[in-house]
């Protein structure tokens, strides 16, 4: 429709809400379907947090606050960078917004001219390509592979870059794979990016604290002081305080950066919620302690449902090291046929037709940008995994 922007014409919509409104309109006509698809915690917001929501109303702190966030949680972020990662940065160099997503967004469109380039590693997070395009940029999609374990080599990263690279996006541990860069890792892509001084790095890293068997998370900026001019650092509560309906997300990086990212946000949305802000600074200022056992939980139910996958024939399934997902190769189905008569030419094909012959929603690799595989989500309960797992090998075991 003409009346549309064309910058909205480049957006794709989201190929998840379609599998998402499949499996609603399956369940809604009473098949037990099984959703493995949802991107949040199955764990409650612990209780210190809404304690402090609670006080927080009652203290009526409901008004409009600074743009980009309160004193007290930019506070918060700058003791909570010291304290993770030995970073020392000043209020001036926070940003709070609505939720990790609209920290990542104001980023891009206060950076982005026409041409500008983006690296974006696949898979990937599905807002990344299509923010870089609302805002006016290039992805540049760099595909890894399960011989890495989905990580990105030093060389596919210089091969990436070119005279119009603006940001590099770095994800770790990541949705949709959950592979997380050990410091030696991450140093090979930072020895890169110390090579191009022109190149920012905006690095996401929402799933931080949801990692196991000993994985030591790190940061750009931590392991390459170098890059500390010239690194955003994103994170936000919404993952490992099982936050996501709060919105509060949070990014540190060089002031100019952050008064940019400012001006888009006091323009579009104002403040994030005022109550939730407060609600933050006792999760970042608070106790820790439940992240552990919550983790704990996690890597039961990682360890399960790789253990369940792996058993399928023309299933790999690598384990690993954080977020709450694994990402699933299929490549040894192609080309096989259901009982329904579908043939499983592609991940899509495949995601589809498990929803429909065997009641479980998973989200295809198309969506992600790598193909073909498909994302578990393990953030719900050990008997929903075990009969979803076991629906699967079924499933697959039913392909000729
Ligand atoms: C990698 C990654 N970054 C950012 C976000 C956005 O988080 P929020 O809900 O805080 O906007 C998500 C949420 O799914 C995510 O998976």
């Amino acid at each position: 429709m003409s009346f549309l922007s064309a910058t909205l014409s480049r957006v794709k919509p989201s190929p998840t809400i379609a599998m998402t409104a499949k499996a609603a309109e399956l369940k809604a006509a009473g098949r037990d379907v099984i959703g493995l698809s949802a991107g949040e915690p199955d764990f409650d917001t612990p209780q210190n947090i809404k304690d402090a929501a609670v006080a927080a109303i009652a203290a009526g702190k409901t008004k409009y606050t600074a743009p980009d966030g309160i004193p007290e949680l930019k506070q918060a972020v700058c003791a909570k960078m010291k304290r993770d990662h030995g970073l020392d940065y000043t209020p001036a160099q926070v940003s709070v917004g609505t939720g990790g997503k609209q920290t990542l967004y104001n980023a891009l469109m206060a950076t982005l001219n026409e041409g500008d380039e983006v690296v974006i590693p696949a898979p990937y997070w599905v807002s990344y390509p299509d923010m870089v395009l609302l805002a006016g940029g290039t992805p540049v999609i760099t595909e890894t592979s399960l011989q890495t374990n989905f990580k990105l080599t030093a060389d596919q990263l210089e091969a990436a870059i070119t005279p119009k690279t603006k940001w590099f996006i770095f994800n770790s541990p990541s949705n949709p794979t959950g592979a997380g860069y050990s410091r030696a890792e991450l140093k090979e892509l930072t020895d890169v990016l110390m090579r191009h001084p022109h190149v920012w790095v905006m690095t996401d890293d929402m799933y931080e604290h949801l990692a196991y068997d000993g994985f030591e998370f790190c940061t750009p900026a931590q392991v390459e002081p170098g890059l500390y001019d010239r690194t955003l650092t994103c994170n936000g509560v919404s993952k490992a305080y099982a936050m996501t309906g709060w919105r509060i997300g949070y990014a540190a990086g060089p002031v100019e950066l952050i008064a940019a990212m400012r001006k888009v946000q006091s323009q579009s949305t104002s403040n994030p919620c005022s109550v939730s802000q407060w609600a933050a600074v006792e999760a970042l200022n608070g106790t820790q302690a439940f992240l552990a056992p919550n983790n704990e939980i996690f890597k039961r139910r990682r360890n399960l449902v790789v253990d369940m996958l792996s058993q399928i024939d023309g299933i790999s399934c690598p384990t690993p090291e954080g977020a709450f997902y694994v990402y699933p190769s299929i490549a040894g189905l192609i080309g096989k046929t259901t009982p329904a008569g579908t043939v499983i030419d592609s991940d899509e094909a495949f995601a589809t037709a498990l929803l429909e012959e065997a009641d479980v929603a998973v989200v295809f690799g198309a969506a992600f940008g790598l193909s073909p595989n498909f994302r578990v989500s393990y953030a719900t309960s050990d008997e929903a995994l075990t009969e979803a797992c076991t629906r699967i090998q079924r499933f697959c075991a039913s392909l000729t």
